[in-house]
C-alpha cells in the first residue's frame, strides 16, 4: 500500500502554538522528517528539531526523526535531495510527516518539495495532506496586541528583495449578493465558501456572485 504523507506546519516556535490537528498527525505517524541546516545531518542547528523534541516530551510520544539537510540556499538541487529523503521515508514507512516552521503556505520549502514529489510519485502527492499553522506574523501581532488589518485597512506581505515579485491577493469580507466582476484575476483564483463549516465549497474559479458572508477569494500568484 502507498504511504501517507503529511506536510505539517508547526506554528511560530512556541509548542503551545502547534495546532491540535498537527499534534494528532505527529502522534499518528511512524517517522517525522525534520529539516536541519547541518550538513552532517545532526540536529544541532535545527530549531524545528528543538520544537519536535519539546512536543514529544510534553505530549509523551516518541517517533523516529529523519534529518533532512536544508541549507536554505534556494537551490533546486537541494530541494531534489530533500524530496528524495522524504520519498525514501515514504518507502520505509506507512505514515510520514515532514515538518516546517510557521505555516506551510508562507515561504516554506514544503511546496518546492511537493512539486518534486508530484513529478516522481503522483499518487503520494494526491493523497498528501498539508496541515496549516500559525504564522510568525500572526504571533507577532498577538504579542503586541496590534491587529494586522482592521476595518478598511489591508495586509501586505513583502519579501525583502530588490525586484518586483508576483503577488497572491486575498479578497475577503464581501457583501452577500455582490457581483465579483470588479475582482481582477491576475494569477489563479479559487473561491472558498464556508470553509470547515456546513456547506463548505471550494471552487477552482472566481464565483460570479457571493452567496455567503463566509466567502473568500484567493488569487494565487503565477510562478
Ligand atoms: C522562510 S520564512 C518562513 C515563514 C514561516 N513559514 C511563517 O509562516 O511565518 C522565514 C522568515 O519568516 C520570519 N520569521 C519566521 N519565524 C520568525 C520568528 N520566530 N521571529 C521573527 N521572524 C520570524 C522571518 O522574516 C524569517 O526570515
Amino acid at each position: 500500500m502507498e504511504a501517507k504523507l503529511f506536510m505539517v506546519s508547526l506554528g511560530a516556535g512556541d509548542i503551545d502554538l502547534v495546532t491540535i490537528k498537527a499534534l494528532e498527525v505527529l502522534k499518528s505517524v511512524d517517522a517525522i522528517c525534520v529539516p536541519t541546516k547541518s550538513s552532517d545531518k545532526s540536529f544541532s542547528k535545527s530549531l524545528t528539531h528543538k520544537i519536535i523534541l519539546k512536543l514529544m516530551q510534553k505530549h509523551e510520544f516518541k517517533k523516529e526523526l529523519i534529518p533532512v539537510y536544508s541549507p536554505m540556499r534556494f537551490n533546486p538541487e537541494d530541494w531534489e535531495e530533500e524530496a528524495s529523503v522524504v520519498l525514501r521515508a515514504c518507502e520505509d514507512n506507512k505514515k510520514v510527516a515532514f515538518v516546517t516552521l510557521g505555516d506551510a503556505g508562507i515561504y516554506s520549502s514544503v511546496y518546492y518539495i511537493l512539486d518534486i514529489i508530484k513529478e516522481k510519485n503522483f499518487e503520494l502527492y494526491e493523497d498528501c495532506e498539508v496541515v496549516p499553522g500559525i504564522t510568525s506574523f500572526s504571533d507577532a501581532s498577538a504579542r503586541i496586541k496590534k491587529p494586522l488589518c482592521l476595518g478598511d485597512s489591508a495586509l501586505e506581505i513583502v519579501p525583502l528583495l530588490d525586484y518586483e515579485v508576483p503577488k497572491t491577493k486575498i479578497f475577503m469580507r464581501p457583501k452577500i449578493g455582490m457581483e465579483t466582476s470588479n475582482i481582477k484575476e491576475e494569477g489563479k483564483i479559487y473561491s472558498f465558501e464556508n470553509l470547515n463549516f456546513e456547506g463548505e465549497k471550494i471552487y477552482d474559479k472566481k464565483i460570479d456572485r457571493v452567496k455567503k458572508y463566509m466567502t473568500l477569494f484567493v488569487d494565487f500568484f503565477k510562478g
